[in-house]
């Protein structure tokens, strides 16, 4: 046996479900926009500048592990020399981490060794290595634009 439903209980219904997949469709959206703003943003553009100054070599003892934020940089020393490894993702753009004994992308979680090579994907390629100089004024540069082999170290 049905209830017959009057025509203001009907529009009340309706009302109600009309207003339910609103406010639904409200939350979905809100739940959305708040967890895009949660991930890593991508860093598309590079550096202010090609070139920018580290430091003298003195200020680069063995063992130097350093990050320049701005210019989206790891600068590194050892006993052999100084090195310089963008901190930039060859996948997407973001910018990698430092770990212990790795790198690694907060974005879609490629690992890559200390010397900058991919261990684990989806990174196509492996962390670039800049060109370190040393100006007449006895100043430390890496050279952004300037591409140099891995394993590339500026001698101490
Ligand atoms: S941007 Fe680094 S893994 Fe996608």
């Amino acid at each position: 046996m049905s209830a017959k439903l009057t025509n203001e209980e009907i529009t009340r219904r309706g009302f109600l479900g009309w207003g339910f997949a609103v406010l639904a469709g409200m939350v979905s959206f809100a739940i959305f926009v708040l967890s895009t703003l949660r991930m890593p943003l991508p860093s598309l553009l590079p550096g202010k500048s090609g070139r920018f100054r580290i430091g003298r070599k003195a200020d680069f003892p063995p063992g130097t592990a350093r990050y320049f934020e701005e210019e989206q940089t790891y600068v590194f020393a050892d006993t052999d020399g100084v090195f310089a490894i963008s901190a930039v993702c060859t996948h997407l753009g973001c910018i990698v981490g430092k770990e212990e004994r790795q790198f690694v992308c907060p974005c879609h979680g490629s690992y890559y060794d200390l010397s900058g090579k991919v261990k684990s994907g989806p990174a196509p390629k492996n962390l670039q290595w800049f060109k370190i100089v040393k100006t007449p004024g006895g100043r430390l540069v890496v050279e952004r634009s300037k591409r140099v082999a891995p394993g590339t170290k500026y001698l101490v």
